[in-house]
């Protein structure tokens, strides 16, 4: 028999081949037919072995067949008389048909059909599937009304409009399944981190019982032609236990993975980013401070044109430009070579290149009057067209910025993960008066903090020494990675950093204390 199946999978193999070729790339794309290679399929049969009973008879559905990858490991896993039932649907017939008759001495029925409108009976005790990996833009728009319809009415799931046609097949299964049958769900990791994952997620952590999320290292490429990161989710259709954990694994494979974690229920339903597993700590969000608890944080200022906006003293006195309506602004980190400003008696920063953000509410007509000099440099400005750039001509007058007040701590926006120092981020103590451009978030304190600041003033110095404490990795952890090295902190990653250590610096701390009349910062009149 065994010989018998590697024969008819090598038959298989080698029909998927021919009809790969024959099919232009966009089509496939279109349709999402990438086939998983047979060592993973077979991996993922293993691996379904040993979640279902010893002698349980298998019910079997691939909703997204193929050629039948997945079955013919299914005959390869499970002698012939555990298999009680095989059902496939395949939309497509350039790939259904052949395999149809590639099938037809097994006991696979091969439905040619779109399995999303397919009436379910929930009658399987082993789901496993390479859904589709589908975008939503190009789902059309009345079958998405469908499709949201009807995953909705099979699993509970509210889907949102964003959602892969992936996520559907996996909600649309959920009315296949048997009660405590097991599912197998090859999927792109993509899930686990944005918005449209979050629905997905909580199905996962409330209505079944989640077991297993086993996520393929993205360097070495399971799909020879999709180059997607992917995940094998597994979990049983039954309510989860109280204090359940999941598995959480990366890298090398399904069996014998290179790291693994368990990571509790309670922990996954409030982490935002389940790809952290199993790499990263478990965090207890609930019960630590983190750094939105001592201090408000902004982006610095969009100015529009930095070019523009932004001048060296030099420039401002040769052209006899108002000093009086600029204010300082920190120039780019490269050239602070310290993590602390000083201040000269004005609040003018200490450094090589002092620089002064144009920054005036006054109307054209009052520069106009009161300092020609100044109008004459906005006409020029106009006669360029910086008024016509997107964020000049989305304010009022074109030239006005928003209101960021000086920040005691600053903290650098973009940052590369290997630095000489080891340091991708950098916080800044700021004694001086300077606003900051959006290569910098500014931290307000919030007023809880300005509390025990207004009792001990030493204490700014202290809280931006602990702050340059804070690993790389508690950083990076939330930071997102673009390409090349370079991270991004945006202020809510910032905000949710765990700031015990600040905590421990102040005495009698206590969450949600807030003191109402105190805003030294102005934080209170920050437009959001
Ligand atoms: C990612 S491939 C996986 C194929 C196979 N199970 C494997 O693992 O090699 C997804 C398959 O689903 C099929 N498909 C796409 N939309 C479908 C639909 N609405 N109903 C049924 N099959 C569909 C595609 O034609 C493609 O063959």
């Amino acid at each position: 028999m065994t010989q018998t199946l590697d024969i008819v999978e090598k038959e298989r193999l080698a029909l998927q081949i021919e009809l790969d070729s024959r099919k232009m790339q966009v089509e496939r794309n279109r349709l999402g037919q990438f086939a998983t290679p047979t060592a993973l399929a077979r991996d993922i049969l293993g691996y379904a072995a040993t979640l279902l009973a010893p002698e349980e008879q298998v019910h079997f559905l691939d909703p997204a067949i193929g050629t039948g990858a997945f079955y013919s490991a299914l005959l390869n896993t499970f002698p012939q008389q555990r298999i009680a039932k095989a059902l496939g649907f395949e939309i497509d017939p350039h790939y259904g048909q052949p395999a149809s008759l590639i099938w037809q001495d097994f006991d696979l029925t091969l439905k040619l059909a779109d399995f999303t409108y397919e009436e379910p009976s929930p009658r399987f005790n082993l789901v496993i599937c390479n859904p589709p990996y589908v975008r939503h833009h190009h789902i059309q728009a009345s079958d998405k009304e469908r499709l949201l319809h009807r995953s909705f009415k099979a699993s509970n799931m509210k889907l949102s409009g964003l959602t892969g046609l992936y996520c559907h097949f996996l909600a649309l299964s959920h009315a296949w399944m048997a009660e405590g049958g097991i599912a197998g769900w090859l999927i792109p990791s993509e899930f686990m981190d944005v918005n449209y994952g979050q629905v997905v997620k909580q199905y996962l952590l409330s209505r079944v019982t989640l077991l297993h999320i086993h996520r393929f290292d993205p360097n070495d490429v399971q799909f020879a032609d999709a180059l997607v990161s992917s995940s094998i989710v597994w979990f049983r259709n039954a309510p989860p236990p109280p204090d359940h954990d999941v598995m959480f694994s990366f890298g090398g494979t399904l069996a014998a993975p290179k790291i693994t974690r368990m990571v509790p229920v309670k922990a996954l339903a409030h982490e935002a980013k389940w790809t952290r597993f199993p790499a990263s700590e478990i965090r207890s969000r609930k019960t630590g401070p983190s750094i939105a608890d001592f201090f408000q944080i902004k982006r610095g200022i969009a100015t529009g044109d930095n070019g523009f906006f932004i001048l060296g003293e030099e420039t401002i006195s040769k052209r006899g430009l108002p000093l009086e309506l600029f204010r300082p602004i920190l120039p780019s980190p490269r050239y602070l070579p310290e993590d602390e400003v000083t201040a000269d008696k004005d609040g003018i920063p200490l450094v090589e290149r002092r620089l002064f953000l144009l920054d005036t509410r006054l109307s054209e007509e009052e520069i106009g009057s009161r300092f020609p000099a100044l109008a004459t440099y906005l006409e020029e400005g106009k006669a360029k067209g910086v008024h016509e750039g997107y964020i000049c001509d989305h304010r009022s007058p074109w030239y006005v910025q928003e209101n960021r007040p000086p920040a005691p701590i600053v903290c650098t926006y973009l940052g590369r993960g290997e630095t000489k120092s080891g340091r991708p981020f950098r916080f800044i103590l700021n004694n001086s008066r300077a606003t900051i451009a959006n290569v910098y978030l500014a931290m307000y304190p919030t007023l809880m903090l300005q509390r025990y600041l207004a009792r001990d003033p030493g204490l700014t110095r202290l809280v931006w020494q602990v702050l340059n404490a804070i690993t790389p990795e508690q950083l990076l952890d939330e930071g997102r990675v673009y390409g090349g090295g370079l991270h991004k902190l945006e202020p809510k990653e910032l905000a949710n950093v765990d700031a015990s250590a600040i905590a421990e610096l102040l005495p009698r701390f206590e969450r949600g204390v807030e003191l109402t009349q105190l805003d030294m910062f102005g934080v209170g009149e920050l437009a959001a």
